[in-house]
């Protein structure tokens, strides 16, 4: 059997240093956590909340599954999302994708993945929904970023649609739910301007993306 034994050296090594620094660290945080932020992001391993945006255990809630989906349907996310908000009362919800995301490029191929092509099944709904945008665009790498981006959009779309935010903005709950996607090539997050902080902003931020043409289709049964 092959150990992993260099990786539980490693957190006793971190474990020292932390304590070495700030000796109640661990006992101050193991009473309560007190997040301000839900990361709900890719499961990627190159694409790690804390090291991102350089916060401590205890500052970020996290949430990751591929391609960074939020579906109505999925427990586990909304679970998540609940106790974010209703418990830790978080006050930021940020979605943050990435370029070069290995789930999105599979949901572009016509070939077959396996299980994962049902979980992925979602991003192709997002391209034929943006397919005006997507068909003009050329060059396939720049198609594929577009893609990345707009997954992004609309799983933020997704989490603002949830009842659970819904009725927390209905209270007055202070939240925002940021649109954020990681540059694998320079360590860079860009912020797509796409923060939203009550149902309005919602409406308006399906509005500035959504084709006007399938924008009736969808909201018809409102
Ligand atoms: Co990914």
């Amino acid at each position: 059997m092959k150990n992993i034994d260099h990786l539980l050296e490693n957190n006793r090594r971190w474990s020292e240093q932390i304590r070495a620094q700030n000796p109640s660290f661990f006992a101050d945080l193991s009473g309560q956590q007190s997040p301000k932020y839900l990361w709900i992001g890719c499961s990627d391993s190159r694409v790690s909340a804390n090291t991102i945006v350089g916060l401590d255990p205890g500052e970020i809630f996290v949430h990751r599954n591929v391609a960074n989906l939020v579906l109505h349907t999925d427990m586990n996310c909304l679970s998540v999302i609940q106790f974010a908000l209703e418990v830790l009362n978080v006050e930021h919800i940020i979605v943050c994708g990435h370029y070069g995301c290995g789930g999105v490029r599979a949901a572009m191929e016509p070939r077959r993945h396996g299980l994962i092509d049902n979980w992925l099944r979602q991003i192709q709904d997002t391209a034929n929904l943006h397919s005006a945008i997507l068909d003009g665009i050329q060059n396939e790498g720049e198609k594929f970023d577009r893609l990345c981006e707009l997954n992004v959009i609309e799983q933020v779309l997704n989490v603002c649609e949830t009842t659970i935010v819904m009725d927390a903005w209905n209270r007055g709950q202070e939240l925002t739910v940021h649109g954020w996607i990681y540059d694998l090539k320079d360590g860079l997050v860009r912020d797509r301007g796409i923060s939203v902080d009550r149902e309005l902003r919602m409406h308006e931020l399906r509005d500035r993306f959504l084709p006007t043409s399938k924008r009736s289709a969808r909201f018809k049964a409102l």
